[in-house]
């Protein structure tokens, strides 16, 4: 690096070297060296071993499930849990539009068919009144299983994402599972720790599935668990996601299995974060706190809310940007804020746009999706981000709109 004097002519001055604050990375300061070296130093480097078992055990444990089966990454979790679950071919599956795109993706692996429910606009999770409405009026029962009318598939099981560390409103979407006979599948991969009127997001519905991939409050750098309380459900999971071995020694398989399995050393260092999520969820939420408090007044910002019915896990901490109060749209606001090394994300394209699923038509049309995609931006909240580099985010934000006000106002001519 050159170093400059200060009595060097401005010109020859180095710019200020402004550190990148990403977006949202690990934190690794607990046990995961030492337990990762022990997975060295003893030979239990792979697919079983003790870490496995105590990973699922903590998982089981945090979801309040008497099981949990360890998996290559959530995306395996939720192909599996959708075959344990009895999804066929040509059934449908409602699924949230507003999603990554890995539980669509999912449902598509066992040759069902998903089927988009927006999002409602208050905590952006799947809308639960325009669930009711399709299940009401677009399908109907023939003896004992029910029909999309315009496909004429059988529909079979809801999937809802619990996105951005909040909870889905899970009592109504629970009630029409009972009354119409469907199977609930939790996709909680990005709401580990997050509560639903207290109990815990993974223990509402049949089973669920969680994600410890780099960016998830608890990271084994890739990784994932499916949770039940069904016995049978996770031994036929285990079965499956270790190549359907009936006799390990002679190699005779009962299924077409998959290789899904966790290492020992990503179990391990899954425990040791496993030790700190309360920490983590604590400084997620002290995070949280935080941007709302400065950016609850901005003009044209919407910042993330918390139902009375929900601790959420903050996971991503996300604001919604009105171009015309604000001044400038969300990825004008992000460009900006990449110019000082912040980083920032919009949220995912709503699934039923993206190319693979176009043709597939949405529910009931999915207007605030939309909206949320085009308005939503994530800003940094890793848990190891420190209060200046929280108060340089929040700076830029306020003076990206103060310096738009201004020259609204035409305060500043010239510019
Ligand atoms: C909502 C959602 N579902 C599923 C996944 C898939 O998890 P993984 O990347 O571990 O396969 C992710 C994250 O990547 C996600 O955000």
């Amino acid at each position: 690096m050159t170093t400059v004097t200060q009595d060097a002519p401005l010109s020859e001055r180095a710019p200020a070297v402004v550190s990148p604050i990403p977006l949202c990375v690990p934190e690794i300061r607990g046990n995961e060296w030492a337990y990762i070296k022990e997975c060295l130093d003893t030979n239990w480097v792979s697919s079983v071993g003790e870490y496995v078992d105590r990973f699922e055990r903590a998982l089981a444990t945090a979801s309040g499930t008497r099981c949990a089966v360890a998996t290559s990454s959530g995306t395996s979790a939720l192909h599996t849990a959708l075959i344990v679950a009895g999804v066929e071919a040509d059934d449908e599956v409602l699924v949230s539009t507003l999603t990554f795109i890995a539980p669509v993706n999912a449902i598509r692996y066992v040759g069902a068919w998903p089927v988009f429910i927006d999002a409602e606009p208050d905590y952006w999770q799947m809308d639960t009144a325009r669930l009711a409405q399709f299940l009401e009026h677009s399908c109907e029962r023939r003896g004992s299983a029910l029909y999309d009318r315009a496909t004429n598939r059988r529909v079979r099981a809801l999937l809802p994402v619990h996105v951005m560390g909040h909870p889905v409103d899970m009592a109504p979407l629970l009630e029409l599972a009972r009354r119409y006979d469907l199977i609930v599948i939790e996709d909680a991969t990005e709401s580990l720790g997050a509560r639903y009127r207290g109990t815990p997001v993974g223990h509402m519905g049949d089973v669920a599935c969680f994600s410890f991939n780099g960016n998830k409050l608890i990271t084994t750098g890739g990784g994932g668990m499916l949770v039940t309380d069904r016995d049978d459900w996770a031994r036929r999971a285990k079965y499956l996601t270790t190549q359907a071995k009936d006799d390990p020694v002679e190699f005779e398989h009962g299924a077409v299995g998959y290789n899904y399995r966790l290492t020992n050393i990503q179990a391990a260092m899954g425990v040791a974060q496993m030790e700190q999520l309360d920490d983590y969820l604590a400084a997620k939420r002290r995070i949280a706190e935080r941007y709302a408090a400065a950016l609850a007044d901005v003009p044209g910002l919407t910042v993330m809310r918390q139902a009375p019915w929900a601790q959420s896990a903050w996971w991503l901490y996300t604001v919604l940007v009105d171009a015309v109060q604000f001044g400038m749209d969300a990825r004008a606001l992000m460009r900006r804020l990449g110019a000082q090394q912040i980083q920032t994300r919009p949220l995912w394209q709503p699934i039923h746009q993206s190319k693979p699923y176009r043709d597939t038509t949405p529910a009931l049309g999915c207007p605030v999706s939309e909206r949320l995609h085009a308005q939503a931006l994530s800003l940094p909240c890793s848990v190891g981000l420190h209060a200046e580099q929280q108060t340089r985010v929040i700076d830029a934000i306020v003076a990206a709109r103060e310096e738009v006000g201004e020259r609204e106002h035409g305060k500043t001519p010239g510019r």
